[in-house]
């Protein structure tokens, strides 16, 4: 099949993870007989640098015509001054409301060999097996903003149908898993938690009676995700507490680096990135973990592109890889001798089949 991707490597390690899923990609085409045709693109604070716009219109337009976006990260202490009026994060802001990908997929797998890289006792990874559905096109992220000397404000917005249709998709993901949905709000003090709140009940038991529905406010699901993190199937949450719980949800898995993410509307065109950022404190030094790009392509080729097989085949590698021990200086034992990311590609496309 022929596919045009745009690829966005952005900032910090952005660009080398960005190397590692084109050359997976790469692989991939050419033992199935695919043409994949790359169109790299500027965003975030390398777009700033070269043309003064974190979204410039040439790379608005190359989205367009993609069937697939991969995007590497944004941002970095260069462009990180508070007053500065454009920023590398509007970058990838303006990116997801023009492509509408208001539904962003983060699973949570736990490799059981990298239990002991995470923070967390093992007893308690046992079984661990989340996918968080983030709404991604709404809620404080896009409200008006105004600022004044002493006063700043950040409206949080939702409608009803940003509402049903992300539960809508978080639903028929359950139904398809174990079944259990659980949705996180801040109903006791929010108003806009308590239209969500209104609004997946009814749905759920207008469409989807089978489901076992739980609301979880925001505050103790950030507890119960470090205290008992196998009770999760589903979860399901608006923009913001999406965020910050999929950044703590990554420390089950052991690292950000080993996490992939999608982003979908309500077209097959998606966009695909791991959920680590730039990492400024790493950048230029060829040792990023890839997996979580790696496994971004994997999503890509499964929802995008329609290529179950080749999905499964990077999945398989990477996690063949991580079974016979490579690892990167994130997810390393002590005094083991970690993995360039150009190294761990190398193991990863070696077990391709
Ligand atoms: C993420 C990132 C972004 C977000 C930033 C870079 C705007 O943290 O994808 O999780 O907050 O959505
Ligand atoms: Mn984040």
């Amino acid at each position: 099949m022929k596919a045009l991707i745009t690829v966005l490597p952005g900032d910090g390690i952005g660009p080398e993870v960005c190397e590692a899923g084109i050359r997976v990609l790469e692989g991939i085409a050419n033992k199935y007989d695919h043409h994949f045709e790359f169109s790299e693109q500027l965003i975030g604070g390398a777009a700033i640098d070269a043309v003064q716009d974190p979204f410039p219109t040439n790379t608005q337009a190359s989205c367009a015509e993609s069937d697939a976006i991969l995007l590497g990260a944004v941002g970095g202490p260069k462009w990180s001054d508070p007053n500065a009026s454009i920023r590398p994060e509007q970058g990838l802001l303006a990116l997801r409301l023009a492509l509408e990908v208001f539904a962003n997929f983060r699973p949570v797998k736990i490799f059981p060999e990298l239990a002991s890289a995470s923070p967390i006792k093992t007893t308690r990874l046992e079984g661990v097996d989340i996918m968080v559905v983030r709404e991604l096109t709404g809620g404080i992220y896009f409200g008006d903003k105004t600022r004044s000397d002493d006063r700043a404000s950040d409206l949080c917005i939702y409608h009803r149908y940003e509402i049903e249709r992300i539960i809508r998709i978080a639903a028929n993901l359950a139904s398809k898993r174990r079944g259990r949905l659980c949705s996180i709000d801040k109903a006791n003090v929010l108003e806009t938690s308590r239209l969500w709140r209104d609004v997946t009940i009814n749905t759920i038991s207008e469409e989807f009676p089978t489901i076992e529905l739980e609301h979880m406010l925001v505050d103790a699901a950030a507890m119960h995700l470090i205290n008992r993190p196998a009770h999760f199937d589903v979860m399901v949450t608006e923009n913001m507490f999406g965020d910050i719980l999929t950044d703590e949800a990554s420390m089950l898995a052991g690292s950000m680096g080993m996490l992939p993410s999608a982003s979908l509307g309500d077209s097959t065109r998606g966009l695909y990135e791991p959920i680590h950022g730039s990492a400024p404190d790493i950048a230029g030094q060829g040792i990023a973990n890839p997996c979580g790009m790696i496994a971004s392509c994997a999503l890509l080729l499964r929802h995008s592109l329609n290529l179950t097989e080749e999905a499964e085949n990077i999945d398989n590698a990477i996690q063949d890889v991580i079974h016979s021990g490579g690892r990167t200086t994130d997810i390393a034992e002590p005094g083991q001798v970690a993995l360039s990311t150009r190294e761990m590609t190398d193991q990863i496309m070696d077990r391709l089949l």
